[in-house]
């Protein structure tokens, strides 16, 4: 059963099961927006949608939680034939619900990678000719302090900023910025100004990722991207001069 005392499955509108968490008092997707539905238009399109072309794409999935981000990239690598071998590295607190996601009913979307489910629930490992994929149970303040101008991606995927205050500071975000590369592509669901903040005092450029029957995302950049319509911070900011960004 993947139901405990502090996880229960939830049906989310996409027709995909998510959790709702007792210990934060939140799902781990938006269920309106679903949970399948969330992770590919807010995530995995919009990074690929620029990184596609590369031969090798390193990405950075905080948090692994259900691993709906991690399976719908392979899913989204298999339906477009791509090339690239991917390697993604995903940090997960939570030891317990990486043991029990055996017995989570995945969308069938999923279906062709049980055995990589599996083994990711089990060892923590998983490696083919075009998937490296590594959890690391445990900080993810502490695990991304490990890498420098690595990664191609993040998926910045927390709980919200209200219950989960650690990943979204002006810090987190600096040491986000130095395990990345510098044309590297950060999503997130989050629209708050005081997130958007946090990454722009690191010099991030903002975007809006919006779109059909999703509500609106956040897309950041070192980069200037074309592809996306850029925030104006500084308007943003002076129409609320008393905003400020998470600390440490
Ligand atoms: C919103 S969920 C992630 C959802 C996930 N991306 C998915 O697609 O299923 C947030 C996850 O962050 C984990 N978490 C919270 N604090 C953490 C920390 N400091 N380091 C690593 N993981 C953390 C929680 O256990 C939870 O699984």
């Amino acid at each position: 059963m993947f139901n405990d005392s502090l996880h229960t499955m939830t049906l989310s509108d996409d027709g995909s099961y998510t959790a709702y968490s007792k210990e934060y008092d939140e799902h781990y997707h938006s269920t309106k927006d679903g949970a399948l539905y969330e992770s590919l238009v807010k995530h995995i399109y919009p990074a690929f949608q620029i990184k596609k072309h590369q031969k090798e794409i390193v990405i950075l999935d905080i948090c692994y939680g259900l691993g709906f981000n991690t399976l719908a990239t392979l899913y989204y690598h298999k339906q477009n034939s791509l090339n690239a071998k991917l390697y993604i590295y995903s940090p997960e607190l939570d030891k317990e619900l990486v043991d029990s996601l055996i017995d989570f009913t995945y969308p069938k979307e999923f279906e062709e990678f049980r055995d990589i489910i599996v083994s990711l629930s089990k060892d923590g490992f998983y490696n083919d000719d075009f998937f490296h994929i590594e959890l690391f149970l445990g900080d993810a303040r502490e695990y991304i302090k490990r890498f420098n101008d690595k990664f191609d991606i993040v998926y910045q995927d927390a709980f919200s900023p209200s219950s989960n205050p650690t990943l979204w500071t002006r810090k987190y975000f600096s040491d986000i910025k130095k395990s990345a590369k510098n044309n590297a592509v950060i999503t997130t669901y989050s629209i708050s100004l005081p997130t958007r903040l946090a990454l722009y005092e690191n010099g991030f450029n903002l975007y809006l990722n919006s779109g059909e029957n999703y509500r609106s995302a956040t897309v950041a950049s070192m980069q200037e991207l074309k592809e996306f319509k850029k925030v104006d911070m500084e308007h943003k900011i002076s129409c609320n001069p008393d905003v400020s960004s998470l600390r440490d």
